[in-house]
């Protein structure tokens, strides 16, 4: 691409990371998921996007360059040339500029921080944003609503990650207007858990020995698939009032046990695997020790890695964060404090 154009247009947006309380895990065709997952959007973890657009010399094709933290990568450009190819409709620019792409994470690529929904938040926002032109005038509402689709077409869990606060992704009776193709906020929440934190303690910041889109295929024809999803359906409904009734023992016995759950399925798939470590059993067991004795609600829960997310109330940050800088120094290789966040939004270039 010719790098000597001036563009025609940049539009940056930033867009955090979530963590699943209710984990997805087992999807249909069209990114649309097996049971409703519910997840908390963070702050500190995000994924910053500069999308530029330049005048196309031929009108064939879709013509991108994508950079990942300044260096060019193919692998990932690959990944989103075949997401534009089936969303020629979504981004009618394409057909007239060329893009280019420049990503960059706020977190460290070592920490094994899933990067996939922060990543695809911030490219659907972007594309979108650059597609406005082209609509009739959308509410924000709907605008979010439709970055949450793209997102979901890109990577399942992204598409939670457009709203502050929580976000219930799957269609589930508790809330009116959830569907299977996009996130929607979850607005009633109580103040236990307005202001909840979270601390990632990294366990292993090596690449991950199964991918997620595996683990996700590997639910078809598993032994326990169906049960798995009733489950994650009743459970993403009990959450929603858990989270306005603000009951925090429901909670942390939910959330404790959808990350058990969720890695229970990969150990009982038919090509089974085990992407918890020795130091992930050893931090779960003092953070349900250190609950026990302190009686401070503090709970953990797991993504699709060995790595723990720790969840507890802010009137308790201090008490929590001196426990983990303590009694975890020879555990775990980096602690990142992070919290719920505001959601994505739009940088001024
Ligand atoms: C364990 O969203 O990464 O984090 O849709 O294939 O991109 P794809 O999968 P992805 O799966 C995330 C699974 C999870 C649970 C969750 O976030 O709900």
């Amino acid at each position: 691409m010719s790098a000597q154009n001036e563009p025609i247009d940049t539009i940056t947006w930033r867009c955090p990371s979530n963590i699943a309380l209710i984990k997805y895990w087992g999807k249909k065709e069209n990114q649309i998921p097996c049971n409703a997952s519910l997840s908390m959007t963070l702050s500190k973890s995000f994924t910053e996007v500069t999308l530029q657009l330049f005048e196309k010399k031929s009108k064939e094709g879709i013509v991108l360059d994508y950079f990942f933290e300044g260096k060019k990568n193919t692998l990932f450009e690959e990944r989103l040339q075949k997401y534009l190819k089936t969303r020629k409709e979504d981004f009618p620019f394409l057909k007239e500029h060329s893009i280019i792409i420049n990503s960059y994470n706020s977190f460290p690529h070592s920490t094994g921080i899933a990067s996939s929904a922060s990543a695809f938040g911030a490219i659907a926002l972007s594309l979108s944003d650059a597609s406005r032109t082209y609509f009739k005038e959308e509410s924000e509402e709907s605008f979010l609503r439709n970055a949450s689709r793209l997102a979901r077409l890109g990577s399942g869990s992204a598409c939670r990650s457009l709203y502050s606060g929580f976000a219930l992704w799957g269609e589930n009776k508790s809330v009116s207007g959830s569907s299977d193709e996009f996130a929607v906020k979850i607005t009633d929440i109580h103040d236990n858990f307005k202001q909840l934190h979270d601390a990632i303690l990294i366990v292993e910041s090596e690449p991950k020995k199964v991918s997620s889109s595996v683990g996700h295929s590997l639910m078809e024809g598993h032994p326990y698939a169906e049960k798995r999803f009733a489950q994650a359906n009743e459970r993403t409904s009990r959450m929603v009032k858990v989270l306005a009734r603000g009951d925090f023992e429901e909670f942390i016995s939910m959330a404790e046990s959808e990350a058990l759950t969720l890695h229970a399925m990969m150990l009982t798939s038919k090509d089974y695997y085990i992407l918890m470590r020795p130091g992930t059993l050893t931090v779960i067991e003092k953070i349900m020790n250190f609950r026990k004795e302190s009686k401070i609600p503090v709970c953990f829960t797991l993504d699709a890695g060995p790595n723990v997310h720790v969840l507890y109330a802010e009137a308790d940050q201090n008490k929590v964060r001196d426990f983990l800088n303590n009694d975890f120094k020879n555990c775990v290789k980096e602690i990142i404090f992070d919290k719920m966040g505001d959601g994505p939004r739009k940088l001024i270039s």
